[in-house]
Parts: C-alpha cells; structure tokens; sequence
C-alpha cells in the first residue's frame, strides 16, 4: 500500500518524507490556498518544490473545466517535472481529457470521485489513479469504505490497472481499514500516518525497558 500525503504544505512534506514512508504527494488548489500559494506561477514553482522534497508522484489539479482548456493545463503541469500526475475532475469534459492524456502518455489521478459508475469510467479512460474522497461521503452519512470495497470488487473484476488511491482520509482507522480493504492508496494528513505508529503499551514497555535498564547499567 502507498502512503501519499494530502497537502501543500512543505515542512509537513519533509516530515514525512524523513519518516522514510512517503510514496508520494497529492494536493489540490485548496490545499494550495491555504498555504498562501498563489498565482500561476507561484503554484507551478509549489509543484516543483514538492517534487524535489518527495521521491514519489506528485498530484497537480487543473484548474480548467473544458478539455481544450483542461489538456493545455495539464500539458504544462506534466511538463514540469517527471514525477506530476495531472489531476482532473471527474466530470464529463474530465473523462475526455484522461482519455487523451493516458492516449499521449501522461499520467493521470481521476479526482472527485464519490460513486463506483464514476471511478468505472475513470478506469475506462484510462487513470493512473482514481481518487474517491471517503471523509467527505462519511460527512453526509454515507459509508466511504463501501465505496473503496465497491470499487475493488469492479476493478478485479475486470484487471483494470487504475489503482485507488483513497483519498479525503482523516485518521488512522480509515488507513487501516483501506489497508483491510486492498486500497492501492491512501491519501491523508501527517497525523493520519503519524497515528499508525501509537499505542499506549508501546509506550509503558518502552519506559519499563529503559528503566529496568539503568537499575542493572
Ligand atoms: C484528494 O486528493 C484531496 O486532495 C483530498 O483528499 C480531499 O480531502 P478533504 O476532504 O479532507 O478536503
């Protein structure tokens, strides 16, 4: 299972990058907004800055709603920097524009997928990647590891290649359960990785051991 980390935020992405665990970095232009990352270019040097902290993919969203526009965009996003995946939405000028990009070679991360006929056409475009955002459809009481498990069950199917990067998780428990699931990805913030590693007897053995230690030393 990949672990990516979900924002644009730089000292973040070095510490998880030095955790030694990261395979990569998805953001999007709220992430970027939050971190004051304005402007074309601005955002476009952001995208390269990431990819030279991670050694790993690197999401880039168009921010074009029309597939010349959206092609053009992501184009120049590719361009970049080997490691970017160009990030379209899933909308019908989106699919159309996977289609092209997987046709020329550029990867692609099939965002905003909240059903399983979304992440089957993103699979039939020919995604790198397809995001179903599980926090969010838990925020409106509808189950997103359902939909994580729906789509595992389609793509072995039928061996499609995109793989599901598990996107808008928000804590240990949704990693953990994606992981049970057979989610290629997962996407989440610094504490949704962090949290893996606590457990209160790990701390207590740890403090028993060392002070069981200097009694003899
Ligand atoms: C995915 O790539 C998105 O950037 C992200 O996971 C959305 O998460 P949120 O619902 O926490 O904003």
């Amino acid at each position: 299972m990949k672990f990516f980390i979900d924002t644009a935020n730089l000292d973040q992405i070095r510490e998880a990058q030095d955790l030694g665990v990261l395979d990569g970095v998805t953001t999007n232009p709220s992430l970027m907004a939050k971190e004051g990352i304005t402007g074309r270019n601005n955002i476009l040097k952001h995208y390269v800055d990431i990819c030279n902290i991670v050694d790993g993919d690197v999401s880039a969203e168009v921010i074009a709603t029309d597939f010349k526009e959206m092609v053009k965009e992501g184009e120049e996003l590719a361009e970049l920097h080997p490691q970017i995946v160009v990030k379209v939405p899933m909308i019908k000028e989106g699919v159309k524009a996977i289609k092209y990009f997987t046709d020329h070679g550029i990867r692609t991360n099939c965002t905003l997928v909240f059903s399983a006929g979304q992440a089957l056409l993103a699979a039939k475009a020919g995604a790198t990647y397809v995001s179903p955002f599980i926090g969010r459809l838990d925020d409106i009481s509808t189950d997103g590891l359902e939909l994580i498990a729906d789509i595992r069950l389609i793509y072995d199917n039928y061996g499609f290649e995109t793989q599901i990067l598990a996107a808008s998780v928000r804590h240990t428990m949704h990693v953990i359960n994606c992981a049970k699931i057979g989610a290629d990805v997962m996407t989440g913030p610094l504490s949704s990785i962090e949290g893996l590693l606590k457990h209160p007897l790990t701390d207590s053995g740890l403090k028993q051991f060392l002070e069981d230690y200097k009694k003899g030393n």
